[in-house]
């Protein structure tokens, strides 16, 4: 069965601008966003956007708190195509790596896991200690999707938002999500006529 809901959590990671862009490209979508934003996300939205957070949780369908383990996105009977986490913390990573189900966040990753639905997580640290890198391959083992949100640079991105456009529309192919915010590698492009390869 398909659905057209998808579960979008945000937490303290530094990257605040990536769940925000896909809330605004959803928000133009068939798609219907869930979304669940910690306690550090509404801090870092404030810190490092020049959003309010509530004007952020507004570009949602539905907005939930982080600890209303009793919202509709906490039980695996409502149906969703699944949920990407944009900016996912080592926190919330480990809680998911170990089914520490303490918030709605973790709860609803935990949720998604156990329906086998898709879950994407844009983590975000650096460098990354034994503990993050063996969540994150826990988690890959599972079907997990890590999408580490790091600049593709062929596509040549004039600025920040050009880069976070990417990361945004490389997610939503995951998903099978039409959209236009990626310059995409073609086999024919002007950039690939720039390389030069060695003759073999
Ligand atoms: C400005 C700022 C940037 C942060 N960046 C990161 C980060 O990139 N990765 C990370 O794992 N934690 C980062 N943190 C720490 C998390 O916010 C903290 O571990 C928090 O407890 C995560 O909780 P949450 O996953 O429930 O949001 C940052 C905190 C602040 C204030």
């Amino acid at each position: 069965m398909t659905s057209n809901r998808i579960v979008v959590g945000m937490t303290g990671a530094t990257g605040a601008i990536y769940g925000v862009r896909l809330l605004e490209v959803l928000a133009g979508s068939a798609f219907e966003t869930h979304l669940v934003a910690s306690e550090w996300a509404r801090k870092t939205i404030a810190i490092e956007t020049c959003r309010r957070p509530d004007e952020v949780f507004a570009l949602a369908h539905r907005t939930y708190r982080e600890d209303n383990q009793a919202a509709a996105i906490s039980s695996g009977s409502f149906l969703t195509a699944g949920m990407v986490i944009a900016p996912c913390s080592m926190k919330t990573l480990a809680a998911i790596a170990n089914g520490l189900a303490d918030n709605l966040v973790a709860r609803a990753a935990d949720v998604v896991l156990k329906e086998q639905r898709k879950l994407v997580l844009l983590v975000r640290e650096s460098p990354l200690n034994v503990i993050h890198l063996e969540n994150m391959l826990k988690l890959a083992r599972l079907g997990v999707v890590i999408v580490p949100p790091v600049p593709a640079f062929y596509a040549k991105p004039h600025d920040l938002d050009e880069m976070v456009d990417h990361t945004v529309g490389r997610v939503l192919d995951l998903f099978g999500i039409d959209h236009a915010l990626v310059r995409r590698w073609g086999g024919s492009s002007p950039v690939e006529q720039l390389v030069r390869l060695p003759e073999i």
